[in-house]
């Protein structure tokens, strides 16, 4: 049997699979499948510092082979996390990824503060999150800004650092440049990519936001370019993630690049899915006579 656990920033995961956040809640949704522990890590929804309602419904809208979302980052606030959630994740013996947002610099470096006198083991910065006018992807778009705010967290935070990159800009590798330069100790990439629905009815945009992020089948493409051209510009750890539906999804993502990969989307459909992924990459490292992930990682020959 090959070996599935993985150093990710200086912790070792017991397989490269993690749930992506906003798409298994706080895993209650999941616990009737299985057990978080089963995971690599569970990567939570994004919390900020007050608890917030989200954007107004319709907030789904399907599109062929993905969905496009506008929950504008509906969440109980960091303590409700703290003092609900954390425990049961924990006691469950899962890897925590605390993923947060913020309106200004100063709201990230409060939560990172909180999360740091916790046992959550990752701290991910969403810097890309589409849906929200405040924060989110106005931070991560630009190389700059991106700088400013990874430094300014990780001098606030205790845990490890892992920035998550917007695919909605023209050149990603200046973004995870900018967040390597600026101490990060992992990126993951992709958040969802910005785009639009209208009813033909009534011409209104099928979404309140009026656009949302698509995520699914549809954006893996795109996302594996991303993680294979963020590969070869910066040596940090990477979570690749966008769109991955199946176990061979998933060792293209871990050949392009990746250290560990995220699965959110696809899951709505097969909540099973990183289970069959576990399994499948198993699978595919015994028939290949590979004896590790990582050793799998990063090994893809490019014309
Ligand atoms: C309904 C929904 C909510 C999401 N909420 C968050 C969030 O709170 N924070 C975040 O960093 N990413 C969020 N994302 C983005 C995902 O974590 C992921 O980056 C993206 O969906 C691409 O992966 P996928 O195609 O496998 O879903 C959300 C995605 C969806 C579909």
């Amino acid at each position: 049997m090959a070996e599935l656990s993985v150093k990710f920033a200086g912790l070792t995961l017991k397989n490269p699979v993690v749930t992506v956040s906003g798409t298994c809640g706080f895993g209650e949704e999941y616990a009737p499948f299985y057990k978080a522990s089963e995971l690599g890590a569970i990567a939570v929804k994004g919390m900020t510092l007050a608890p917030r309602d989200g954007n107004p419904p319709p907030r789904i809208a399907e599109t062929p082979a993905g969905i496009l979302n506008s929950i504008g980052l509906q969440n109980p606030g960091a303590d409700a996390f703290i003092e609900r959630e954390l425990p049961r994740l924990k006691a469950e013996g899962a890897t925590v990824i605390a993923n947060i947002s913020g309106s200004t610099i100063a709201d990230y470096c409060k939560v990172a503060e909180k999360l740091s006198e916790t046992d959550v083991d990752f701290i991910e910065m969403n810097i890309s999150c589409p849906n929200v006018k405040e924060g989110g992807v106005a931070f991560g778009t630009n190389a700059k800004t991106i700088h400013e705010i990874t430094s300014s967290v990780k001098a606030h935070s205790k845990k490890p650092l892992i920035v998550k990159l917007s695919p909605n800009v023209t050149d990603i590798t200046e973004m995870a440049r900018a967040a390597e330069a600026g101490g990060a100790d992992a990126l993951s990439l992709i958040n969802t990519l910005l785009g639009m629905r209208i009813d033909l009815r009534t011409r209104r945009p099928i979404l309140h936001n009026n656009v949302g992020g698509l995520s699914g089948p549809a954006v893996f493409p795109v996302a594996l370019r991303m993680v294979w051209q963020v590969r070869n510009a910066v040596k940090l750890p990477l979570i690749g993630m966008g769109g991955i539906a199946s176990a061979s999804d998933a060792i293209e993502m871990l050949i392009a690049g990746a250290d560990i990969i995220g699965v959110g989307t696809a899951m709505f459909a097969n909540p099973y899915l990183p289970l069959e992924i576990i399994e499948g990459l198993n699978a595919y490292l015994d028939e290949n006579g590979i004896g590790s992930v990582s050793e799998l990682s990063a090994t893809v020959k490019p014309w």
